[in-house]
């Protein structure tokens, strides 16, 4: 059981935002700076194949000025390894990458990429980065996860959040089973993906978990309420739901 849960803030759609005029604001390396004081524990940020939000010179800076653990999201491609093993952030994330796909759909299937994923994690980890595979909640992925080598999973917790009635409580379910099989194999074990203020709690309460990566519905909320309060209550929101149920 964990009393405490880590949050790491995705600020990949600063970078989109960004981009949509094609100059230099607003600046994810601002919102970074603004998640650190707002009291984040990590910067997450997915480098994408065709770089549409997130650039290489982010990384760059990001690197140079933010003291927090970055967290870099990555295809498991020879680009990407090249590139994190450049920068050496604390940690990667490895998602499955679709072109065409509007954001990660699904979990990686590890038992597929085994081969890939196996020397891909042995790479970053003799570089001292932390490795951390992104699955659904479901065993079989846990354990191949496992058997490569990885000692961290990231829940998919689309699925939860999509669902409606009696189905998000299914889709929770799995997420609560998943976490305590993962715990068991000596994973550690984070979560994210669409999660909102109304979603977060449930998820925050399963001690299973150690780490929420957040985003797309931060940055939406921002334009109203500005990031910092809406990073400060997404906070609130994890802690208190993670207290109540810890005790
Ligand atoms: N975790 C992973 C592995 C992701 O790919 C994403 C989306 O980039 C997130 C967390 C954050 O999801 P969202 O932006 O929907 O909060």
């Amino acid at each position: 059981m964990t009393r405490t849960i880590r949050l790491g803030i995705n600020i990949d759609h600063v970078a989109t935002l960004r981009n949509a005029r094609g100059g230099a604001h607003p600046d994810p390396l601002r919102a970074a700076h603004i998640a650190v004081a707002a009291g984040a524990d990590g910067i997450t940020t997915h480098l994408r194949e065709d770089r549409r939000h997130i650039s290489d010179n982010d990384i760059v800076r990001l690197m140079a000025e933010i003291a927090i653990p970055l967290n870099l999201e990555m295809a498991a491609t020879t680009e990407m390894t090249a590139i994190a093993l450049h920068y050496c952030p604390h940690a990667v994330c490895v998602v499955p990458e679709r072109r065409e796909e509007r954001t990660t759909e699904g979990g990686l299937d590890v038992i597929r990429q085994r081969t890939t994923l196996e020397k891909l994690t042995r790479r970053m980890q003799e570089a001292g980065i932390i490795v951390s595979l992104f699955v659904e909640p479901d065993i079989i992925q846990l354990e191949a996860a496992s058997m490569v080598g990885a000692h961290v999973v990231e829940l998919h917790t689309g699925a939860y959040c999509n669902a409606i009635g009696t189905s998000r409580a299914d889709e929770l379910a799995r997420l609560e089973t998943a976490s305590a099989q993962a715990v068991a194999m000596g994973l550690e074990c984070h979560a994210g993906h669409g999660l909102d203020y109304d979603t977060v709690g449930a998820v925050a309460a399963l001690s299973s978990i150690t780490e929420l990566n957040i985003g797309h519905f931060l940055v939406g909320e921002a334009i109203f309420c500005g990031l910092s309060d809406a990073i400060q209550r997404m906070r609130t929101l994890m802690d208190q739901s993670r207290t109540a149920a810890t005790g």
